[in-house]
């Protein structure tokens, strides 16, 4: 394909949900090899956790995972990565209810892709009264392209700053419904141990907790209908990469 600079394979680390209070650097260490692990355990009860993928050949990222789908991300070069370029990444093996994240700009990007059951739940109207901006009225925490209830381009697909917006930790993604830590109300979402901020799989903020706005959906668009270009707007992708 065009501008695929390399595949990356995924390695998954079993440990990465439970480092989510570290640094960014010690969450996500540079790896100097990828490991395809095919023998990781199945889930055992159902939930979806994270597939990290990388966002160069050189840089991994520590992950955990339900199954292995092989995901290619086509990295800038280091200069450009340093200059805060794009990142593609293919997300073509991306089954439904999996999230991987991937690295842009220092920070960690989340690609989930959504069910029907996220999307129908999201919408419930007894959900959206707890939320602090259900329609993402707050300009800006997303790009007019995202302002809308699902905060994405294609509702299947959440692409989204992975900080949270209280003091910058990184959530837990927690996509299983009325767990017991989170009560009978959660209708997936990301959780915040740090002090307790809430969002759900649209990233939009519950009230009544320490985050103050939504999480943030950074620049993006469909570079082709399996790759998605993260940090660069289609309008300026196809004025030749102001991004
Ligand atoms: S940093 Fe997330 S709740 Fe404080």
């Amino acid at each position: 394909m065009q501008n695929v600079a390399e595949k990356t394979t995924l390695h998954l680390n079993a440990t990465a949900r439970r480092g989510l209070h570290a640094p960014l650097h010690r969450r996500y260490p540079v790896m100097s090899s990828i490991d395809f692990a095919p023998d990781t355990p199945p889930v055992d009860d159902g939930r979806r956790r994270l597939l990290v993928v990388a966002s160069s050949a050189m840089t991994a990222i520590g992950l955990a995972a339900v199954t292995i789908p092989f995901i290619r991300s086509m990295g800038p070069s280091q200069k450009a990565k340093t200059a805060g370029a794009s990142v593609k990444v293919d997300f073509s093996k991306l089954e439904i209810g999996q999230q991987i994240t991937l690295e842009w700009r220092g920070k960690p990007v989340w690609i989930l892709r959504r069910s029907e059951e996220m999307l129908r739940l999201m919408e419930a109207p007894q959900h959206r009264q707890r939320l602090r901006d259900p329609d993402s009225a707050e300009l800006a925490q997303q790009p007019d392209y995202a302002r809308n209830a699902t905060r994405s381009i294609n509702a299947e697909y959440f692409v989204v700053i992975g900080i949270c917006t209280h003091l910058g930790c990184v959530p837990n993604f927690r996509p299983e419904v009325a767990p017991e830590d989170l009560g009978p109300e959660w209708v997936g979402g990301y959780f915040c141990p740090c002090h307790g901020s809430r969002f759900d799989l649209a990233g939009r903020v519950y009230s009544g907790v320490p985050a103050p706005t939504n999480l943030v959906v950074p620049p993006y668009h469909f570079h082709t209908t399996t790759v998605i270009e993260i940090g660069i707007d289609y309008e300026d992708a196809m004025q030749g990469g102001k991004g």
